[in-house]
This record gives C-alpha cells, sequence and structure tokens, in this order.
C-alpha cells in the first residue's frame, strides 16, 4: 500500500459556471475516490479553498460540498500552504491574479484565455517559468468523444494528405430581454475579458495545430450583431466586444482552415460546434460527442445526382466512429496536471501553449483592424 499524499488546490472563481460545475465537481470526485493513484502507488487527495467574492455564495457552496475552506481573500488564500492555484473566474484581470500567484510560489493552472494579449500571456509563461513552478491551460476539448476520434482519425494517418478543416460554431444566445442570457454580461464587455475571439480562438488554435498542423496565418471579420443587451441585474447595456468571428487561416503544408464562429446565429447541424476536415484519404466530421467518416473509396457521386429531382442523401454514406470509453474532459485536463505537479509527469498545454491559444485571438484582432493577413510567428520562451 502507498502513502496518501495531500494536494491544496485554490479556486478562484469557485462560485461561478466552470468553477462550479467542472473544477470543483471534478477534484472533489477525485477525492471522493480516495485520490489519484500515482505511478508509485501513492493516492494524492486535492484538498480545495474556495475563493470568491461573495461570503453568502461561497458559505453555501462549501457547505453543499463537504465544507472545504473558503475565503473571500485571494492575497490570505495565496498566503497559505496550498500549493496549486486555479483561476477560473472571469477572463478580465487573470493576468494580475496570476502573477499575484506565481509571486507566492503556487503551481499554475488556469482557464482559458491566459491573457488579453501574447505579450502578456508570454510574460506570464516566462515568469512561471523562471520561478519554477509548475504550469499549465486548461485544453479540454480535445478529450470530448467526438474530437478524440478526430484526432484518433488524424494521428492514423486516415485523411491522407489534409486539405481543409472547417469550423462551424456558435449558437443563438439571447439579449436577455425577453429570454434569460445564457452567457455572463462579461463576456460583451472588452474591459472584462470578453469578445468571441478572445474566448473561442484559445480553443481553435490547439484544436487545428494538433488535428490538422501548427496555424501559420490568419485573416479574421468580426462583428457585433446584438449591439445592446441585457445583463444579469435587469440593467441594458451597450456591447462593445464582437458576438461573431470569421477567420481564414493557412496551416503548415499547404492546409486551408475556416472558422465560422457566432453567438447571433441558429444552428441547423448535429451540433453547435462542428469540425470537419478533408483529405485526400477521407473526410470526419465531428461534434462534441459524434464523429462520422466517410473514406476516399466509400466517397458517393453528389455532383450529378444533386441535381437532379428528389437530389442525394448527403448524409447516407457516413459511418460512425464506434464510442470509447473515457473520463471526462476537464477530469483528464485536471489527473494529467495533478501528476504534472506530483510525479512530473509530463503536461502538454503548458501556459506557452495557452499563450499560442491568446496569439491567435490577439492576430485574428490585428487583421481585422489592418484588413489584412497576418503570419503567425513561433513563441519561444
Ligand atoms: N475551458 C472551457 O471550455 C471554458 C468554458 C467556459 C468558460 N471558460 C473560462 O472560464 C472562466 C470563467 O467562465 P464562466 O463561464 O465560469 O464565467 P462565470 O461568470 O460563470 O464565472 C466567473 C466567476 O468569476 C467571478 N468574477 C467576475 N468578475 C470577477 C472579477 N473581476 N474578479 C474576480 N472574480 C470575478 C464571478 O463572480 C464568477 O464567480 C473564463 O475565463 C472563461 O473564459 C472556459
Amino acid at each position: 500500500m502507498g502513502d496518501i499524499r495531500r494536494l491544496g488546490v485554490i479556486i478562484n472563481g469557485a462560485t461561478g459556471r466552470m468553477g462550479t460545475t467542472q473544477h470543483m465537481a471534478h477534484l472533489l470526485a477525485i477525492a471522493a475516490e480516495g485520490g489519484l493513484p500515482l505511478a508509485n502507488g501513492d493516492r494524492l487527495i486535492p484538498e480545495l479553498m474556495l475563493v470568491g467574492r461573495d461570503a453568502g455564495r461561497l458559505a453555501a457552496l462549501a457547505a453543499q460540498h463537504g465544507n472545504p475552506s473558503w475565503t473571500t481573500s485571494l492575497e490570505e488564500a495565496l498566503a497559505g500552504p496550498d500549493q496549486v492555484f486555479m483561476d477560473c473566474a472571469a477572463t478580465g484581470d487573470r493576468p494580475r491574479r496570476v502573477r499575484q500567484a506565481i509571486a507566492a510560489g503556487k503551481h499554475i493552472h488556469i482557464e482559458k484565455p491566459t491573457a488579453p494579449t501574447v505579450e502578456e500571456a508570454m510574460e506570464l509563461a516566462r515568469l512561471a517559468e523562471r520561478a519554477g513552478v509548475k504550469h499549465g491551460v486548461i485544453q479540454d476539448k480535445l478529450f470530448l468523444p467526438g474530437y478524440a476520434k478526430l484526432l484518433a482519425a488524424s494521428r492514423s494517418g486516415f485523411f491522407g494528405r489534409i486539405l481543409s478543416v472547417r469550423i462551424d460554431a456558435g449558437s443563438w444566445i439571447f439579449d436577455g430581454s425577453e429570454q434569460e442570457c445564457q452567457r455572463p454580461s462579461w463576456n460583451y464587455k472588452k474591459a472584462q475579458g470578453g469578445g468571441l475571439a478572445l474566448d473561442m480562438m484559445a480553443h481553435w488554435r490547439y484544436m487545428i495545430d494538433r488535428l490538422v498542423a501548427p496555424v501559420t496565418g490568419v485573416c479574421a471579420l468580426m462583428s457585433t450583431a446584438i449591439p445592446e443587451r441585457v445583463d444579469e441585474a435587469g440593467q441594458r447595456y451597450t456591447v462593445d466586444a464582437e458576438d461573431t468571428n470569421y477567420a481564414l487561416l493557412k496551416m503548415r503544408g499547404g492546409a486551408v482552415g475556416m472558422i465560422n464562429n457566432s453567438w447571433a446565429a441558429r444552428p441547423r447541424r448535429d451540433d453547435t460546434m462542428v469540425v470537419q476536415i478533408d483529405g485526400t484519404g477521407g473526410s470526419a466530421v465531428a461534434g462534441r460527442f459524434r464523429c462520422y467518416t466517410q473514406s476516399a473509396a466509400e466517397t458517393p457521386e453528389a455532383f450529378i445526382k444533386a441535381a437532379r429531382p428528389g437530389g442525394v442523401d448527403l448524409m447516407a454514406d457516413w459511418k460512425e466512429v464506434p464510442e470509447q470509453p473515457g473520463k471526462p474532459p476537464f477530469r483528464q485536463c485536471w489527473e494529467l496536471f495533478l501528476r504534472h505537479v506530483a510525479e512530473d509527469a509530463p503536461y502538454l498545454p503548458t501556459l506557452v501553449e495557452g499563450a499560442k491559444a491568446v496569439q491567435l485571438a490577439d492576430l485574428a484582432y490585428r487583421s481585422v483592424a489592418e484588413q489584412r493577413w497576418m503570419t503567425v510567428p513561433e513563441l519561444k520562451l
């Protein structure tokens, strides 16, 4: 029998959606199962310190989850012995909080986007590296069953030479006047870290880099479809961040990417987030849960048939990739990071990877401002 080891994790933003439903939930589940088994037979039990701004909500949240410690003072939490800092509070001002945590010697595991600009994101990566702490960003999407299958298809060489990747993502986000808005109002305020491109390029970058090839160029077009919204308190406010982002991408090796991402569109497809890869050897289309493939040998004639009355059933000649058992995505992110801290296991999405994601958003904004293609330079520590 190995030893029981305890690891204190500060969850800043515990009362938020991600804080409660993902980070707390999965760490508590690991603890409830008796800890994460490590290679040497020890078990690692995460112990939570919840941080937020509202004492009443924190106390209620703690009471519902076995009474972990909590505080409304980030300074107090950082002065304590807990070793890991997770920031899943609203995006705005994240770099300041991360700098504080690095200065306090904590290992850093944070939500995306890590910073509003690539310069700040790289500064955080360098600070963490220099301080000798472990660091990582949440990159959960490739652990979703549909995209995990897509990644497996890509790694197996199924696509042959990849020609293009197309991302269709988004759904209608109500403006809050008639029907409750499904996203926090800070998402629509630049100063608080809002903006669809900053939010979602953070995912598209690592997904495309790993599913296809590293992104080398971007040309974007953005807009604000709904200029006025109603916030959580029922107050009208002016939106100053984009809610729609179109982007063309170039990838190393010559593949082309297309991103069509909007919070003001009504999808008629399998999922609100669909990724299609076309290659000489075959194509695949994946949502969060399902993935369908069509190989070159199974590709039907559609051009001539589609022009006849009755058309053609374009959905018919696709094969669904069978289910693979897997743990929930955020659980996988945490297990990998906990192993990284506890036994120095590798962790791919460091703050440098986090900065690459911010870089794509940053360059997309500059592309819009300057109305031109932007080259994506390599980032180095
Ligand atoms: N990995 C993913 O797939 C994913 C999905 C959604 C959100 N996120 C990220 O997680 C973070 C939180 O998003 P959410 O949807 O849970 O938001 P949320 O608004 O539900 O939660 C944010 C929390 O931060 C608190 N907060 C707001 N302003 C703050 C401030 N100035 N200082 C400190 N705390 C503040 C709020 O009270 C709330 O508890 C964001 O950075 C977002 O980009 C990631």
